[in-house]
């Protein structure tokens, strides 16, 4: 072990998240566990439904409701049960310590308040203050994310502003809660590459500002390798692999990482779908009962279909340092380590 247990802000420990749709159960997030450490950042990555987004909102508590309900597992801040909190808790826990950047991020501004109350509404939540103070430090937070103009600025409705600019607006209202977590999901699929490149600059200049530790989720397993420090996998409700980037992009072990891996675009190039990969994700309310991957993966065993296989570490795993944490639900590793 390379980190003591203090530097676990964030202990997510076989969390499974169940909706209830007609066409029958899903169990979107299925016995996830990962830990995020002080100041890192934790990519997520997996195809589109592969239960990224419900894993973040499940952290929050903001899943949908009644389609959705956390059924088990623990999700731990600095030690404390987020799932066993009331609402009112909840609801301090999301105004100052986890902050979130949805997937959207002009659902996430109100089209009728100025970003300055927007931004303003956050300081009020560390106590009531003076109009014209409010409005001072609205400015700064916007000066923080690199706004130009922000005197002017502050004043604007949401649609008076480019995607961009909304993107930083949403980027300033996170830094301003100065949140021990925060979690990004996905932002960066509706924006233009130069929007994206500042968009992933402001992030990191806004961990650098705070020590905040960031979820990152994204399909986009390039954006990972310039923004993450360790990576999480996941497919069809579970993580696949998970370990530090350096060591997934040299020995990636589950076929499916290696499949997201070499089929990493080129910097203009956009995919939702893995070309590389034959075959669909499974029908979520008809899961193999094995290894989720069985039906497309190219190395398939007899014993991979007759149930869901544990985590192995791998290979590269076992010589002390930061590689001993990578590990891959895969049974090409079984009898390696
Ligand atoms: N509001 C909802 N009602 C019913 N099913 C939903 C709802 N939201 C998500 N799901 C289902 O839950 C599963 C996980 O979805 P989730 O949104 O977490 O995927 P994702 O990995 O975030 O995908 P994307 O990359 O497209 O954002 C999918 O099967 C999806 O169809
Ligand atoms: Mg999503």
């Amino acid at each position: 072990m390379t980190h003591s247990d203090s530097d676990v802000v964030l202990a997510v420990e076989n969390l499974q998240t169940h909706l209830y749709t007609k066409r029958g159960l899903v169990r979107a997030v299925d016995g996830v566990s990962f830990d995020l450490r002080s100041g890192e950042t934790l990519g997520i990555v997996g195809e589109s439904g592969s239960g990224k987004s419900m894993t973040a909102l499940s952290l929050v508590r903001l899943i949908p409701r009644p389609a959705a309900r956390i059924v088990g597992g623990s999700v731990r801040l600095d030690g404390e049960e987020i799932l066993e909190k009331s609402e009112a808790e909840m609801r301090a826990i999301r105004g100052e310590q986890i902050a979130m950047i949805l997937q959207d991020p002009q659902s996430s501004l109100n089209p009728v308040f100025t970003v300055g109350d927007q931004i303003a509404e956050t300081f009020q939540l560390q106590g009531k203050q003076p109009r014209g103070r409010m409005r001072e430090r609205a400015i700064a937070a916007l000066r923080e994310v690199q706004v130009a103009d922000p005197e002017n600025r502050v004043s604007n409705f949401p649609h008076e502003m480019s995607g961009g600019m909304k993107q930083r607006v949403v980027g300033a209202i996170a830094v301003a809660r100065r949140p021990r977590v925060l979690i990004a999901d996905e932002p960066t699929t509706s924006l233009d590459v130069t929007i994206q490149a500042q968009y992933l600059r402001l992030l990191r200049s806004i961990q650098q500002q705070t020590g905040t530790s960031i979820i990152f989720i994204t399909h986009d397993f390039g954006i990972v390798a310039k923004m993450c420090d360790r990576v999480a996998v996941m497919y069809a409700g579970r993580i696949v692999e998970y370990g530090p980037v350096h060591s997934i992009f040299a020995t990636p072990s589950h076929p499916y990482t290696q499949a997201l891996i070499a089929s990493v675009p080129s910097p203009d190039t956009k995919v939702e779908r893995l070309e590389s990969i034959e075959g669909q994700p499974p029908v979520p309310w008809d899961l193999p009962k094995g290894c989720r991957f069985a039906p497309r993966c190219p190395f398939v065993m007899d014993r991979c279909r007759a149930d869901y296989p544990p985590m192995f570490a791998t290979q590269s795993a076992g010589d002390g340092d930061a590689e001993a944490e990578h590990a891959a639900a895969c049974r090409l590793l079984e009898g390696e380590s």
